[in-house]
């Protein structure tokens, strides 16, 4: 498997149940390194922009409302398979139908609010870190 890297986010609703700890620590067992960090309230136009692929989606607004509602904390992850690893790690999109031991099965609420954000494809890897990161901002170990 290639060593990749992918973007992850934690939510808003999961970085005001105080988890960033406990996600952190999923990551990291899991075998994926944090290997860039930070904490940001985002803009309604970098919300809008970090998810223009679902505009046309009926949630679209509602995605964006609940992703400026508070800070959240964003990290590029590093690993072997590290997309796959960190989509298994979250569990489905809708915490109902997430695995037992998902980071969703445990810290989210419902599949507005569902605790985690993180890439799909070694494609939207790229374009997601990109569009927080600068590379001078990624730390590989
Ligand atoms: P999606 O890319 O389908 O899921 P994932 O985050 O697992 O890659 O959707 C992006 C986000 O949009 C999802 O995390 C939460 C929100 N969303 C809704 O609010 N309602 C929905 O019906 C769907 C499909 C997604």
């Amino acid at each position: 498997m290639a060593l990749e890297r992918t973007l992850s986010i934690i939510k808003p609703d999961a970085v005001a149940k105080n988890v960033i700890g406990e996600i952190y620590s999923r990551f990291e067992k899991g075998g994926l390194k944090v290997v860039a960090s930070k904490m940001k309230h985002l803009s309604r136009k970098e919300a809008e922009g970090f998810y223009a692929v679902h505009r046309e989606r009926p949630f679209f607004n509602a995605l964006v409302e609940f992703m400026i509602s508070g800070p959240v904390m964003i990290q590029v992850l590093e690993g072997e398979g590290a997309i796959a690893k960190n989509r298994e790690l979250m569990g489905a999109t809708n915490p109902k139908d997430a695995a037992a031991g998902t980071i969703r099965a445990d810290f989210a609420d419902s599949i507005d609010a569902n605790a985690v954000h993180g890439s799909d494809a070694p494609e939207t890897a790229a374009v997601e870190i990109a569009y927080f990161f600068a590379s001078t901002e990624i730390f590989s170990r």
